[in-house]
């Protein structure tokens, strides 16, 4: 399958697709993770990002959709893939499109998760991500790690994201609502959209968004 995750930020869409993407064996693809990644290994394309990020911002599309493209044409994305935090606005939106017609191949779902605000407020104050890798997500009273500071997965030292601040987070809310959301209507207009609420424990969600899925 070929599905695009959208939803506010803190509406779990990290989460969900880490746990999708293992069911439904397609590689889970996060232009987020993608960035920070480029930034521990302070690339130049880290630099930049981290001045966008920082500040909640949209990286430029220009390099983003460069770096997506990259991605998706490794050879494990050939049979499908979950693109999750791309695109980001219409006009990433329609570069995927083109990518997409040139390769012959089409879109087969856009999940799009529901959370208020307040809600995805909480879930963003308590996260706390892997320093190894990105896609490793805790959180200090929803999903605890086994030791505090310490993932369960690999072992990396957990952080708090630097973009994760309120102010900034004010900021990614606003520019999800102004950017974001319009593609939904995008996909919509496609027949692609799926929505679901990403309240209640992460396995319900998980087994909601398959249900979802699986009328696609
Ligand atoms: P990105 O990394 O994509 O961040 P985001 O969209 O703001 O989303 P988050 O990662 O904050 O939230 P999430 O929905 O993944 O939630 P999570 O699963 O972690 O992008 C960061 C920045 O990179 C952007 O601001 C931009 O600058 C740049 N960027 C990225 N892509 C770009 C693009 N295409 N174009 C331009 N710029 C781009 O969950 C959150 C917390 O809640 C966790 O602690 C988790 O444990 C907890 N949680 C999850 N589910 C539940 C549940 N059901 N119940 C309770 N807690 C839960
Ligand atoms: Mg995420």
């Amino acid at each position: 399958m070929r599905i695009v995750l959208v939803g506010p930020p803190g509406a779990g869409k990290g989460t969900q697709a880490t746990r999708l993407a293992e069911k439904l064996r397609i590689p889970h693809i996060s232009t987020g993770d993608l960035f920070r990644a480029n930034i521990s290994r302070q690339t130049e394309l880290g630099k930049l990002a981290k001045s966008y990020m920082d500040a909640g911002n949209l990286v430029p599309d220009e390099v983003t959709i460069a770096m997506a493209k990259d991605r998706m044409e490794q050879s494990d994305a050939e049979g499908g893939f979950l693109l999750d935090g791309f695109p980001r606005n219409v006009s990433q939106a329609g570069a995927l499109d083109e990518l997409l017609q040139t390769e012959g191949i089409k879109l087969d779902a856009v999940l799009d998760l529901e959370a208020p605000e307040d809600e995805v407020v909480k879930r963003i104050a308590g996260r706390r991500v892997c320093r190894k890798d990105s896609a490793h997500v805790f959180h200090v009273t929803y999903s605890p790690p086994k030791q505090e500071g310490v993932c369960d997965v690999c072992g990396g030292e957990l952080y708090q994201r630097d973009d994760d601040s309120e102010s900034t987070v004010r900021t990614r809310l606003e520019v999800y609502h102004t950017q974001t959301e319009p593609i939904i209507d995008y996909y919509r207009a496609q027949g692609l959209v799926v929505t679901i609420s990403a309240m209640g424990p992460v396995d319900e969600v998980t087994a909601r968004a398959l249900e979802a899925l699986s009328g696609k």
